[in-house]
C-alpha cells in the first residue's frame, strides 16, 4: 500500500494524526516515517510541515530513523529498574552486539528503551513489535532472541 492510499484510509481530521503515523510506520518496511510522508499528512490534515514533525519527534514509538524487522524495546521504568532492567539492556546489548539505539547489520533487530509498558508485576519486561515478553531472565532472553533469528 502507497503513504497516499494508508492515508486516505483515514478521516480527514486532526484527532487521526497519531493513528495515520502509526499506521505508516508499520506499513514501511523499515518501520519508520520519511519526510515525505510526514508532508502528505501535513497536507491531507491541514497542518504545518513542522507541527507533524514535532510529534513524530516526541513520541519514542515513532522513529525518524530507518529500523530492523524486530523493535525490542527494554523498558527501563523504576519498576523494571529495580528488577534489575539495566542488566537485560546490557546482555541484549551484548547478544546482540549492538547499543541501545542501533540496528544490527542484517537490519533484523532494533534496540531500544521504553518508558513502562504496564506489566509492571511482571517486570522486567520488554516488546518485541506488539508482543510482551515478562519476567525476564538471560536465560529467557536468549530463547526468545533464537526464536526471532
Ligand atoms: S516499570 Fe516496566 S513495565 Fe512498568
Amino acid at each position: 500500500m502507497t503513504p497516499e492510499e494508508i492515508i486516505s484510509q483515514h478521516a480527514r481530521t486532526q484527532d487521526n494524526l497519531l493513528n495515520i503515523l502509526h499506521d505508516l510506520q508499520n506499513n514501511h518496511p523499515e518501520q519508520h516515517i520519511t519526510r515525505e510522508a510526514m508532508d502528505l499528512v501535513a497536507r491531507y490534515l491541514n497542518m504545518t510541515k513542522s507541527s507533524v514533525y514535532g510529534v513524530v519527534d516526541y513520541y519514542s514509538m515513532l522513529s525518524l530513523k530507518p529500523r530492523g524487522k524486530f523493535i525490542i524495546r527494554v523498558c527501563i521504568s523504576p519498576v523494571c529498574h529495580i528488577k534489575k532492567a539495566g542488566t537485560i539492556l546490557v546482555y541484549l546489548e551484548k547478544e546482540l552486539g549492538i547499543k541501545s539505539g542501533e540496528t544490527t547489520p542484517d537490519k533484523l533487530f532494533t534496540l531500544e528503551v521504553a518508558e513502562c509498558l504496564g506489566q509492571c508485576q511482571e517486570a522486567p519486561s520488554m516488546m518485541i513489535n506488539e508482543k510482551v515478553f515478562n519476567n525476564l531472565t538471560e536465560e529467557r532472553i536468549k530463547e526468545i532472541i533464537a526464536q526471532y533469528k
